[in-house]
């Protein structure tokens, strides 16, 4: 990797342990104004200060973030349909590498739908993304989405973490699953996991970060399980001490409850300079 390759991958994934903190914003460009995400800013500002990146699109990023802040921005740059549309996976890329270069990104992202009728189409999306960010020294971050028709199992979310390794993407987001140490196995680059759906039971979320980390992922990119929550600073937090902090899911527990009680009111900010 070259110098600027290198510098913005280490905004991303820590250089110190290998793991990340993304928190995923970008739902809006195809599902529009997601509950909880209705007036993004909002969202966003109280959470800043305990995350290592933000995925969002570039509307959002122009009009939820202030310019001087010093929170590494992973782009979403794929899109082009929305919920109520026939076919979620005929994506393109909706935004120019010189736009995110102006946005200065430490990161581009991009979903493919392995196994939909665009396949070929989005895999296209990815080779011609990681050509563009190769040129001016962007990482990639491939989203595995998967249509509902799809299994979210070891061996199809193995099979789509696998190409998107094999294409170029510097870093691959994907779900929890089953005998996923195999889908790690077969994946050349960090593999970080999205939080899905908000889960009923608080635990359920800390259960489901400790156990991606200890087989083997870098991290999350988590966005519902986060802003959805009741308690979103509280939540983060947890999130945060099992992926820097190896805490056990005890100890993650212990430690919402405790933050939960403070009311997410009294902050100990790790990235002031995020915010
Ligand atoms: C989905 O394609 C979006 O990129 C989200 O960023 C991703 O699903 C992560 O968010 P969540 O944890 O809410 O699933």
């Amino acid at each position: 990797m070259d110098w600027g390759m290198t510098n913005r991958f280490s905004r991303i994934i820590s250089p110190e342990n290998g793991r990340c903190v993304m928190l995923a914003v970008d739902h809006g460009y195809f599902l529009g104004p997601t509950e909880k995400l209705e007036v993004p800013q909002r969202t966003i500002e109280p959470l800043l200060p305990y995350v290592d990146s933000i995925m969002l699109t570039r509307g959002v990023l122009r009009t939820s973030l202030p310019p001087i802040s010093h929170v590494p921005i992973v782009l979403r740059v794929s899109g082009g349909t929305s919920i109520i549309g026939d076919d979620l996976s005929n994506e393109t890329i909706t935004t120019s590498i010189e736009d995110a270069l102006r946005l200065n990104v430490s990161c581009l992202a991009l979903s493919i739908f392995v196994g939909s009728k665009h396949e070929h189409q989005t895999l296209a999306n990815l080779a011609t993304l990681v050509d563009s960010g190769e040129r001016y020294g962007i990482p990639i971050l491939a989203v595995t989405a998967v249509g509902k028709e799809m299994v979210r199992d070891a061996r199809y979310l193995g099979l789509a973490c696998r190409i998107a390794g094999e294409l170029g993407a510097h870093v691959v987001k994907t779900y929890y699953c089953e005998n996923f140490e195999k889908v790690i196995e077969g994946c050349p680059v960090p593999v970080i996991i999205a939080g899905g759906k908000k889960l009923e039971k608080d635990i359920d979320v800390l259960e489901l970060t400790f156990n991606a980390i200890k087989e083997g992922a870098s991290g999350v990119d988590m966005g519902r399980n986060i802003w959805q929550s009741e308690h979103p600073i509280a939540m983060i937090k947890a999130v945060r001490s099992i992926v820097h902090e190896n805490f056990s899911i005890k100890e993650a527990a212990d430690l919402l409850v405790t933050e939960k009680k403070i009311g997410d009111r009294k902050t100990v900010v790790v990235n002031q300079k995020n915010i």
